[in-house]
């Protein structure tokens, strides 16, 4: 069975970390012109900031990470790249958490480069320290080991990837009772966000199943 530390995050996690992130930048004066998310897991993120800090321009640029051979880390790509004229303006970067870091790292060449803003801050909601090779000037949450941190907006996106990779080394369908028991060996939930008969069944939809 595979074994992945699943962390299940609630609409409160959110509000409570990029509240944090507000307040950081804040106290250091910064004042943004733009915010820029990360899609898609900074979309939702920078919202909330946006309304936080009162700024009235967000905008995203979308990072897709390929793997380029079999089992090697994927690497950082611009999806749909475009330029822009910020100059003048002070932007921040929002993305949901600071994992490899690699997005980040990507997203602020790629704006510094294309858009030319005055100034660039970066923030996330979440950061593992132990993984990540960049650390954003504002984060909400500081995490010491690295575990998957299941967002309310991708809870069923995750439920049925962790559903797949269950499928695949059983190499058949489980029930939903045997379902719910795997998850809890596997993955460390016990209740699971989406319920696991609707999984299933939005796995017969979308033919996953
Ligand atoms: N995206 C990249 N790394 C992640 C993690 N550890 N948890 C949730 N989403 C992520």
């Amino acid at each position: 069975m595979p074994k992945i530390p699943v962390k299940v995050v609630t609409w409160d996690d959110v509000t409570n970390w990029t509240l944090k992130v507000a307040e950081k930048i804040k106290e250091q004066n910064y004042q943004a012109d733009i915010i820029i998310a990360i899609a898609r897991g900074g979309m939702v993120p920078a919202r909330l900031l946006a309304d936080y800090l009162g700024v009235l321009d967000v905008l995203s640029i979308k990072v897709e990470h390929w793997v380029t051979t079999a089992g090697a880390t994927p690497e950082a790509k611009i999806k749909y790249p475009y330029t822009l004229n910020l100059s003048g303006k002070r932007v921040i970067i929002m993305d949901d958490i600071a994992d490899t870091g690699d997005s980040f790292i990507l997203a602020k060449r790629f704006v510094e480069e294309n858009f030319r803003p005055e100034e660039i801050k970066t923030a996330s909601m979440q950061v593992i320290k132990p993984t990540s090779k960049y650390v954003p000037d504002f984060f909400g949450d500081c995490v010491n080991e690295w575990a998957w941190f299941m967002y309310p907006w991708n809870y069923w996106e995750d439920m049925i990837n962790l559903t797949k990779k269950i499928i695949e080394e059983i190499k058949r369908v489980p029930s939903v009772e045997e379902l719910e028991k795997m998850f809890k060996e596997s993955y460390g939930i016990t209740t699971p966000p989406v319920s696991l008969d609707k999984i299933l069944e939005e796995m017969k939809r979308r033919k996953n199943i």
